[in-house]
């Protein structure tokens, strides 16, 4: 589909660190590209795996992760997720809660495979009602 230039090279940054995600078990790799409001770098992130299923972390939340310990928090402008699946995946609901902490509900979530994105998707289409807030116990 039709992007624009800054979703292009953020889609190829996540077409490149997906080489490096380590999936021996699932032998799926994921590419994630994340761009910020106030910031030109565009942080990147792949799935890495663990013997120990549970504690995968996905490539969105490598890529979050990553600008967090750079930048402390920034507001993400949209994502980019690159895969080689039919149709491209979306990101998982733990990713999706992530996102949403850092985002505002209408930003775009752009799939695609390593050849270009397929599709955008609102984050709140995805994850129309996130864990937002919460009364602290005694
Ligand atoms: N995975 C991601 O990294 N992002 C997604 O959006 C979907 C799933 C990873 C986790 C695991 O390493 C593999 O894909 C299979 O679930």
């Amino acid at each position: 589909m039709n992007v624009s230039t800054l979703v292009k090279k953020a889609h190829e940054l996540a077409t490149n660190v997906r080489e490096n995600a380590y999936a021996p078990y699932s032998k799926f790799k994921v590419g994630s590209a994340i761009k910020f409001k106030e910031h030109d770098e565009i942080f990147v992130g792949c799935n890495v795996e663990n013997i120990s299923f549970g504690a995968t972390i996905c490539a969105e939340r490598n890529a979050i992760l990553n600008s967090v310990a750079k930048l402390k928090k920034q507001e993400i402008e949209f994502v980019v997720v690159v895969s080689e699946n039919d149709p491209p995946v979306t990101p998982c609901g733990m990713c999706l809660q992530v996102i949403k902490e850092f985002a505002s509900d209408d930003i775009d979530i752009y799939v695609g495979n390593s050849k270009e994105v397929t599709r955008v998707i609102k984050l709140n289409e995805l994850l129309p009602n996130p864990f937002t807030s919460f009364t602290p116990g005694e």
